[in-house]
């Protein structure tokens, strides 16, 4: 016993679970998620499949999650419905196929929806804590995401007490839920730094049904090293947001930075470090990777308000080996605040995001490959791009060894429009569409961010389009993507009109 809770083990905790509930799994990314229990209702699932009977569950989550809870309980063909966010390859293939139901939505709404009883009830919280005091206060680890609100509204809630996490880290967090409309007020936030709520979630105790004690650690991935790409559109995100600083468009000292998740977000992390011209700056985003903590420590970065730190188990440790530094440096808010549309506009922030694609007159694609197949989801990129006070969007200007141009006619999916789009990267250089009409736009984009193989393609569409404000031949916009269909290979698209032939 802990207080009055009984210590379970992961079997137990996971017989709790019934067939067709709906469970709210606590953490941001694989940094927060419970491990032992999703691993055992796998096994359950598992078992109950091979007696004949049906088990399979709703997943509702902060963001992605880890091996241990997409990966298992989704090769145990577990997950009946799945939102907001994922990354799992098994997972992916799933909800490709159809027979996992997934709802693709922006980070910041997910706790509101899920008050607002959008998604139905939510039977079961199962919720990751570093401590947990005798009247249900819990101390949250890694990743805050939705847990007070699936604490709130859970029927019962079932807590991983994951030793893993010292409780000294309690403090690093700043719990705090808005009031639903009409009551509504602001949320008080004005800098990064400033803390509105409290450290720990209070839960009616007489809902936590018991506690699984774990030692685990959190399942981030590493990164790929910098290679000489991601490097490029690096040194180019930090150079061009430092002339803007230069030239008084971006204000003095600078202002907040959000960073999306992978390779070239790190390294664009890292080139803004190392930028002379850029002073240390503060973030307002929703992971922390790796590189932050490095700027962090050496006084790059001087505040980081997040919603998780994403980094890996040894740069964790380091974390937890310093707290007497990250401390006052480091706030993890719960997604509806760090990635809230209100504060974000409030605080004027650069928002650099990755895209799967982009068309030529600024709309971005951050989700589906080829206009079908859902690659992660639309995660926080648009909670921050429609509110930033500058949107970047980062991306190599080619996919598949080349085959595949990432600059198009128009977009197989959007995601984000060309209203809310302002800045694109590559590795040839910068694109900034701001204060540009639609023609003025394309050609911006093929001459700074398409590959040199693939620009006198896109400028002959430019050439055969049939006017009109946004110059487009809707039965030419998608050619680009139809000969890669066809071919696997974007090059060899041409524009010739078929005519039909004569009867
Ligand atoms: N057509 C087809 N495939 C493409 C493609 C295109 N235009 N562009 C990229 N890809 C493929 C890559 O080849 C790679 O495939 P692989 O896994 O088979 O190698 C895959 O998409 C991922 O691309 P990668 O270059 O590794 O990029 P990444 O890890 O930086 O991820 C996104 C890019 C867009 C998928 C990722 O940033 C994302 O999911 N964004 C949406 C969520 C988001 O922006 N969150 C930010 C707030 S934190």
């Amino acid at each position: 016993m802990i207080g009055s809770f009984p210590m379970l083990n992961a079997a137990e905790a996971a017989a709790m679970i019934e067939n067709g509930q709906t469970v709210g799994f606590s953490g941001f990314t694989p940094a927060g998620a419970p491990k032992a229990i999703p691993m055992a209702l796998a096994e359950r699932a598992i078992a109950e499949h091979q007696a004949g009977r049906e088990f399979q569950i709703g997943v509702l989550t902060g963001a992605s999650t880890g091996p241990s809870l997409d990966g298992a309980l989704s090769k145990a063909r577990a997950i009946k419905f799945r939102t907001p966010y994922q990354t799992n390859e098994d997972l992916r293939d799933r909800i490709n196929s159809g027979q996992t139901r997934f709802f693709d939505l922006h980070l910041s709404l997910m706790p509101q929806v899920t008050r607002y009883g959008f998604l139905g009830p939510v039977d079961v919280a199962v919720v990751e804590v570093a401590d947990i005091t005798a009247g249900g206060g819990l101390v949250l680890t890694s990743g805050v995401g939705v847990s007070p609100t699936f604490c709130n509204m859970a029927k019962t809630v079932i807590v991983e007490l994951n030793r893993y996490h010292p409780p000294e880290i309690l403090g690093l967090h700043d719990i705090y839920e808005p009031a639903d409309p009409p009551h509504r007020m602001q949320i008080p936030i004005y800098k990064p730094s400033d803390r509105i709520g409290s450290p720990i979630i209070r839960v009616d105790p007489h809902k936590i049904v018991g506690i699984v004690e774990t030692n685990l650690p959190d399942e981030a991935r590493g990164f790929s090293k910098v290679s000489p790409l991601t490097e490029a559109i690096g040194n180019n995100v930090a150079e061009f947001l430092a002339h803007q600083l230069v030239e008084g468009m971006i204000p003095k000292p600078f202002l907040p930075i959000q960073s999306g998740v992978g390779d070239i977000a790190n390294s664009v992390m890292g080139a803004m470090g190392r930028h002379k011209g850029i002073p240390p700056f503060e973030m307002y985003t929703e992971v922390l990777q790796d590189s932050v903590i490095d700027l962090l420590e050496q006084g790059h970065v001087t505040f980081a308000s997040s919603c998780s730190f994403t980094v890996t188990p040894d740069v964790l440790k380091r974390v937890y080996d310093n707290l007497r530094f990250f401390r006052p440096r480091v706030l993890l808010r719960p997604q509806e605040i760090s990635n809230s549309p209100e504060v974000v506009r409030r605080l004027g922030l650069i928002s650099i995001n990755t895209a799967i694609e982009v068309d030529i007159f600024g709309n971005v694609n951050s989700t589906h490959v080829m206009g079908r197949k859902l690659m992660n989801g639309i995660g926080g990129s648009g909670d921050f791009t429609r509110n930033a006070y500058l949107s970047v969007f980062t991306t190599p200007s080619t996919a598949k060894g080349g085959k595949i141009s990432t600059i198009v006619p128009l977009v197989s999916h959007v995601d984000h429009s060309e209203h809310s789009v302002q800045i694109i990267a590559s590795e040839y250089g910068v694109a900034d569409l701001r204060g540009k009409s639609p023609f003025e736009r394309a050609n911006e984009i093929i001459d700074k961010c398409a590959h040199p193989e693939y620009r006198e393609l896109l400028r002959g569409y430019l050439h055969i389009v049939e006017g009109g404000h946004t110059p487009h031949t809707l039965s030419a916009a998608f050619k680009m993507h139809e000969q890669f269909q066809r071919t696997g290979d974007m090059h060899g698209c041409t524009w010739a009109v078929q005519t039909p032939a004569l009867v």
